[in-house]
C-alpha cells in the first residue's frame, strides 16, 4: 500500500528530554511543547535535580517558559546519586512531583559527575521506588575507560542490568536511548519489567555519519551511534508494534560553539524535527500505521497514564525547519539536527 499524504494520530509524548535552564530553557521549551503533550524531563542540570523542592521549582520554570497557547505537562525525574534518600524518593512520588528517577553511571555523559558509582549505593533507594511503583530510567553505558566506546551499552547489559533486574524484580525500568541490537534483545527478553526508548537520530544514521567528509560534531551524542546492523535493529524494534518500545527523543541542546570546538559536547538537538523524522523512518519502513502506538500509546501504557485525547496531523511534504535556533541574549545559537537524507514529512 502506498504511504498516505497525511497522518492523524493522538498527540505524542516525549519520554526523554533535556530542556536545560535559564536562557537555554527559554530557547528550547517551545520546540518540545509544540510537538508533545507531555515529556519526561531529565534532571542533569548543574547542580543536578535531587530534591523534591528543586524539581517542583524547575517544573514551574518550565511551565513559565512554554508559551501560554501550548498545553504541555513536564514530568519530573530525580537524579540518583550515591546514597539516594529512599524517603525523599517516596515522598516526591506520593506528592506527585517525581514520575521516575534517573540513573546516570558516574561520568557516563554530559553533567553526570554526581552519578552513581556502584549499584549497591542506590539499593535502598531502588527498593523504595519498587514499593512506590516509580520507574527507573537508565543511561545504560559502563564508564570503564578500558571498554571501547562502541561496546559500552552491550557491556552495561551484561555487567550491570542483568543483576539489577534480578535484584529488583518489581522495579519498572526504561533502558533509554537504546543504540544496539543487544539493547533491543534485552528489552524484548523482559517485556513485563522493561521498556526501551529510541531516538530519531539513532534511527536515521549510523556511526559513519560522524566522520563523513570530516568530523561532524552535530552527529555526536551519547550513547554514540553504532554500526548499520544496530540501526537496522532499532528500526525493526520501533516499527515492530511491540508495546515495549516507545518514543524518547533525547533532544539535548548545546550551543553551536560548544559543539564545534576541540572537545565538543555530546548531544543532538532534535526537538524541532522529532515527529517529522520519526514519520520519515516509519514511512521508509512502510509502517506508518504503527507510528501512533510507538509515539502516543506505548509510553503512557508503560507509565500507567492515559493517552492524550488531542490529535495531531503530519503531512507528506518536505520539512521546512530552520538550521539554527537563537538563544535569547548573548548572541549564541543551537544547531538543529537535520538528517543527511531528505525528510518528506511536515508537522
Ligand atoms: C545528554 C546531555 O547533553 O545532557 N547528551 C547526550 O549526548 N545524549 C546526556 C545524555 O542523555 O546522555
Ligand atoms: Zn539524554
Amino acid at each position: 500500500m502506498p504511504n498516505p499524504t497525511s497522518l492523524t494520530i493522538r498527540r505524542p509524548d516525549d519520554w526523554h528530554v533535556h530542556l536545560r535552564d535559564n536562557q537555554m530553557l527559554a530557547a528550547c521549551a517551545v520546540h518540545t511543547a509544540r510537538q508533545f503533550a507531555r515529556a519526561i524531563i531529565m534532571p542533569n542540570l548543574v547542580p543536578p535535580v535531587t530534591k523534591v523542592a528543586e524539581a517542583s521549582a524547575y517544573r514551574d520554570r518550565i511551565r513559565r517558559a512554554v508559551p501560554a497557547d501550548l498545553k504541555f505537562e513536564p514530568l519530573m525525574t530525580c537524579y540518583l546519586t550515591d546514597g539516594a534518600d529512599p524517603v525523599e524518593l517516596a515522598r516526591g512520588k506520593n506528592e506527585g512531583v517525581w514520575v521516575a528517577a534517573k540513573l546516570y553511571p558516574a561520568h557516563a555523559t554530559t553533567n553526570s559527575a554526581h552519578g552513581v558509582t556502584s549499584m549497591d549505593k542506590v539499593a535502598k533507594g531502588l527498593e523504595a521506588m519498587e514499593k512506590a511503583g516509580m520507574p527507573l530510567l537508565v543511561h545504560g553505558e559502563v564508564t570503564d575507560p578500558d571498554v571501547d566506546i562502541f561496546d559500552r551499552e552491550a557491556v552495561f547489559l551484561d555487567k550491570v542490568l542483568t543483576a539489577l533486574v534480578k535484584r529488583h524484580p518489581g522495579l519498572k525500568i526504561v533502558l533509554e536511548h537504546i543504540t544496539t541490537k543487544e539493547g533491543v534483545a534485552f528489552v524484548e527478553a523482559h517485556p513485563k519489567q522493561l521498556g526501551g526508548t529510541i531516538t530519531p537520530h539513532h534511527l536515521s544514521y549510523n556511526r559513519n555519519a560522524l566522520f563523513k567528509g570530516g568530523i561532524r560534531p552535530h552527529f555526536y551524542c551519547l550513547p554514540i551511534a553504532k554500526r548499520e546492523e544496530h540501526r537496522l535493529a532499532l528500526r525493526r524494534a520501533a516499527t515492530s508494534n511491540s508495546a515495549s518500545f516507545f518514543l524518547g527523543t533525547d533532544t539535548a541542546p548545546h550551543t553551536t560553539d560548544t559543539k564545534e570546538c576541540a572537545c565538543g559536547c555530546a548531544g543532538v538537538f532534535n526537538a524541532p524535527v522529532a515527529m517529522q523524522v520519526y514519520a520519515q523512518v516509519f514511512a521508509e519502513e512502510g509502517k506508518l500505521d504503527r507510528l501512533e502506538a510507538f509515539a502516543s500509546l506505548n509510553g503512557p501504557r508503560f507509565y500507567g497514564l492515559p493517552p492524550n485525547e488531542e490529535r495531531i496531523t503530519l503531512h507528506a511534504r518536505p520539512m521546512d525547519v530552520p538550521d539554527r535556533v537563537e538563544v535569547p541574549g548573548g548572541g549564541k545559537d543551537i544547531t538543529v539536527f537535520h538528517p543527511d537524507t531528505p525528510v518528506g514529512w511536515s508537522f
